[in-house]
């Protein structure tokens, strides 16, 4: 998490009090009910298509027979729903029920829409802050799960008992609501390109026969040595410097085209590493060859300039 960020410990035991309401009762907003539940808060919920509250009214939930009756019931309403158009789809009806109430909205979306729907939210005079999941269903309550948040301070101060009971590992990231939201697709960033990373290493071995679960100790060998790796990397983002003593992107983008030769004689689809190689070729036209690795940030940030001007 950034060093500015307020991390607050779990709050993992002791009843809760605040009554709260949970709008949405997929398998997240099910999991954020239970957790208020067996934590002891008076917990209202609701949800747009019906047979979704039953398991919680067993444990002792109040169904709200419509939204404006569920919001109305706490002071503080989660939200927890496909995106945010669901939401404001759901909200927009009940903003009048929702002036001075405190809303914290954990559907995952972009920082632009996050920042809409705090704009929303203030022309509506609710409390709001936008939130993001980072871990499954299961880990929810427990002090492992993590729950970031920006918005307001104050809202997020006023709350802050009541949300530890959702997750040991609450950062608060400051009074940008897009904060939350972008973080937590910088995370899946990271998740996702490195998901298909892995993936493609197991076929790659598996096509000359080796078992993909005999390639686990060395993907965690790879895997280890990055840690201290995203530290340089962001110190050279951070000061824009690429000294390429230690690593010269020549030489990587040489040992890319390594794999990529391989992979295609092996005839596994090589589109990621190809953007790699695309991302190291045109640092490399731009002089950066004997740079780090990391000097192809500057193609990635040359690619969003293009983006922008393409849509303006
Ligand atoms: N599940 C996870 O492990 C996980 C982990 C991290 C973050 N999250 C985030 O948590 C959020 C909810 O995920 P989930 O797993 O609970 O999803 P889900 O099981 O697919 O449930 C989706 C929820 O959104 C509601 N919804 C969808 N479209 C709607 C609309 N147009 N108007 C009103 N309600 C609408 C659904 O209501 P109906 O029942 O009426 O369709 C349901 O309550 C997502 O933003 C997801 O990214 C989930």
């Amino acid at each position: 998490m950034p060093n500015d960020a307020a991390h607050v410990a779990p709050a993992a035991t002791g009843a809760g009090t605040d009554p709260v309401t949970v709008i949405g009762l997929g398998a997240m907003g099910r999991a954020l009910a239970g957790a208020f539940v067996d934590r002891g808060h008076p917990t209202t919920v609701w949800n747009r298509s019906p047979g979704k509250s039953d398991e919680l009214a067993s444990r002792g939930a109040t169904v709200a027979r419509t939204i404006a009756e569920a919001v109305h019931a706490s002071p503080l309403t989660v939200v927890c729903v496909v995106d945010d158009a669901a939401s404001r789809e759901l909200l927009d009806p009940v903003g009048d029920k929702l002036a001075g109430r405190a809303v914290v909205n954990l559907s995952s979306d972009t920082p632009e829409r996050a920042r809409s729907a705090a704009a929303w939210a203030t022309s509506h005079d609710v409390a709001y802050l936008d939130g993001a999941i980072l871990v499954p269903t299961p880990v929810i309550g427990t002090p492992d799960a993590v729950i970031l948040l920006s918005g307001p301070q104050h809202v997020f101060d006023a709350h802050r008992p009541t949300l530890q009971t959702l997750a040991g590992n609450l950062h608060y990231l400051g009074p940008d609501p897009g904060a939350a939201a972008l973080h937590d697709l910088a995370m899946l960033d990271i998740f996702y390109t490195t998901m298909a990373g892995i993936l493609h290493a197991l076929a790659l071995v598996q096509t000359d026969g080796v078992a993909p679960t005999r390639f686990v100790p060395f993907a965690g060998q790879i895997v280890e040595i990055l840690p201290p790796i995203i530290d340089t990397l962001a110190a050279a983002v951070e000061t824009d410097q690429h000294p390429g003593e230690l690593d010269r992107l020549q030489m990587e983008v040489t040992g890319i085209e390594h794999i990529i030769d391989s992979s295609r004689a092996r005839g596994l689809d090589v589109s990621v590493l190809d953007a790699v190689r695309a991302l190291g070729d045109r640092a490399i036209a731009a002089g950066h060859g004997d740079d780090s690795f990391s000097s192809i940030v500057g193609a990635l940030r040359k690619l969003s300039s293009r983006n922008e001007e393409s849509t303006t």
